[in-house]
């Protein structure tokens, strides 16, 4: 059977999942896809994650192109619906390549320890699900280890996340005396057992039961912690309201531990009931505001993440593109604003299971476009050529090197390396004004340790990065004149960008408050969106 556009594109659902390092998300990502079939063995992802915690290590898997380029985005199917799984990095860092996958998404799985709650990072890629108005759904995990007080749990999300929360299972116990959950909607207990059967049930999901034909297979103290505190969470905590987890308020609750396989198939229940099909985009369409929504005939999409290729002696890249509406279908072509085309003869689809439908694919699909640097994160494509999604920003840098080559004859190598990079969005390229320096920016200290790796082993290229004279960058924008006259009087502290946008390049935080106060018709900002 066949479906139709809107059929399709109302199936998928595209989520990314946010946690702080250990809290289990690969673990969990592992879980979700054995529940969807993507993955056979337990231990796939999660070897994965092992390798990456330490950063060398994480080099190792960046540098293997075919394990992080198909790794970026998990393809699965359960229940009818179609789950696009979108890598965030795994690493402590917040960096840019985290915010961009999250524009790609319509939802966030927010995973934490039991026994930590909230923690620094989770905090930080919140604020940036909320900054996308992207509605989260929270998975508390490690209910077989000794865990905080539920209720304690979800007062620190309200508190320091400003969300309510609806409980849609509440936990017997944790740690040793972990009996399970129960159904706070239906009352149906699922009972926590390390030899749950699974049997005749959708994978991942447990059995459900009467709570009082199990009672006395759980622990008496768990019982009354499950009985008092569901109690509890009815009287004091509102009931599950779709619409405001779609405006961002309220965040559905979900328990377990992905370690043992428990909660996992709820979650994906929960993903199943609650999670947003591909949301309409705003966009420009021939300078006018427009919207696309998912089934709009025309295929649109927008270039989230670039990946060089597997092989370092070509300069091939894979650009990730996110489609927002229409029918993809392999060979297609497809244009950018500023008019480039695009044969996508060899569109790299993600999809696990079902290798027939690779040849299509729909608005909250991500495809992987092969090409050789015409390409860049936060482009547009679309048939009619005419379709502009609003950008993806760049932050401010928050660390500033000097890069230069050590052998001097290789300058303009290096330039063209850094300008390369930074065209795939892993650093920042700034060239002062005056002199000859390139200045290198990430928002965090591991894009340059990438960067470095990479001038080796991609380009051959031995690179000292020093102390740079400025520690800030600030993009500038305002009136003509004023702006000319600025960078005119500032030549020793300003310069241009990747796409030659004016930078006023400060010593520190003081200096831009300065700026700013000397010349008030002027814009210092930590954000650019990119124009095409
Ligand atoms: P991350 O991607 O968020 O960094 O976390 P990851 O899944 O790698 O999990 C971090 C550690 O927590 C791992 O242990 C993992 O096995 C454990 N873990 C994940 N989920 C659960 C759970 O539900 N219960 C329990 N008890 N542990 C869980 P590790 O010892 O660091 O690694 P490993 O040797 O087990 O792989």
């Amino acid at each position: 059977m066949s479906l139709s556009l809107s059929e399709e594109a109302g199936r998928r659902r595209t989520f990314a999942i946010i946690s702080h390092p250990d809290a289990g998300k690969t673990t969990l990502t592992e879980n979700l896809l054995l529940a969807g079939g993507a993955i056979r063995a337990a231990g796939e992802v999660a070897a994965r994650g092992e390798r990456r915690r330490t950063t060398s290590d994480w080099m190792k898997i960046e540098r293997d192109r075919g394990i992080s380029v198909s790794a970026s985005v998990m393809t699965f199917e359960y229940n009818g619906n179609v789950y696009n799984l979108l890598d965030t990095p795994g690493h402590e860092d917040f960096s840019e390549d985290t915010y961009r996958t999250l524009t790609a998404a319509d939802c966030a799985i927010m995973v934490l320890d039991a026994a930590k709650g909230i923690e620094p990072q989770t905090l930080k890629l919140f604020e940036v699900c909320r900054m996308r108005d992207i509605p989260i759904v929270t998975f508390i995990n490690k209910l077989d280890r000794e865990g905080l007080d539920p209720l304690e749990l979800l007062d620190q999300i309200q508190e320091q996340l400003q969300l309510d929360t609806a409980p849609l299972y509440w936990p017997a116990g944790s740690g040793q005396r972990f009996g399970g959950m129960i159904d706070m909607r239906t009352g149906e207990f699922l009972h926590y057992s390390k030899r749950t059967a699974t049997e005749g049930l959708t994978p991942g999901t447990s059995a459900r039961v009467a709570l009082e034909d199990v009672r006395a297979d759980v622990d008496p103290g768990a019982l009354d912690e499950l009985d008092e505190g569901s109690e509890m969470a009815r009287e004091m905590l509102p009931k599950m309201d779709r619409q405001s987890f779609l405006e961002g308020h309220m965040t559905p609750i979900v328990f377990g531990t992905a370690l043992r396989h428990f909660g996992v198939g709820e979650l994906l229940a929960t993903l199943e009931e609650f999670a947003p099909p591909p949301r309409p985009q705003s966009c420009h369409k021939k300078d006018a505001e427009h919207v696309i929504a998912r089934d709009d005939k025309g295929v649109s999409g927008f270039v989230f993440k670039i990946q060089a290729n597997m092989d370092p002696n070509h300069r091939d890249r894979v650009a990730f593109l996110r489609l927002c509406s229409g029918e993809f279908k392999r060979g297609m072509k497809l244009k950018t604003v500023a008019g480039k085309q695009l044969n996508i003869h060899n569109p790299m689809m993600f999809l696990a299971q079902d290798r027939e439908i690779a040849e299509t694919a729909y608005a909250g699909d991500v495809i992987g476009v092969p090409n050789h640097g015409q390409l860049r994160v936060g482009d547009s494509l679309s048939e009619t050529g005419d379709i502009k999604f609003a950008g993806i920003p760049n932050f401010a840098p928050e660390i500033l090197r000097r890069a230069r080559p050590k052998d001097p004859m290789k300058a303009k190598h290096l330039r063209k390396a850094l300008e390369s990079l930074s065209e795939e969005g892993v650093t920042q390229l700034f060239i002062p004004a005056i002199g000859s320096d390139m200045i290198v920016g990430a928002v965090g200290a591991l894009q340059i340790e990438v960067m470095a790796e990479r001038m080796v082993t991609e380009y051959n290229l031995d690179v000292v990065f020093e102390a740079a004279p400025y520690n800030v960058a600030r993009w500038i924008a305002g009136d003509e004149a004023k702006l000319a006259a600025f960078l005119d009087k500032n030549k020793s502290a300003s310069g241009t960008d990747l796409d030659g946008a004016p930078v006023y390049l400060a010593k520190n935080a003081w200096d831009v408050g300065y700026a700013q106060e000397k010349n008030p018709d002027l814009r210092f900002t930590a954000t650019k969106e990119r124009a095409v």
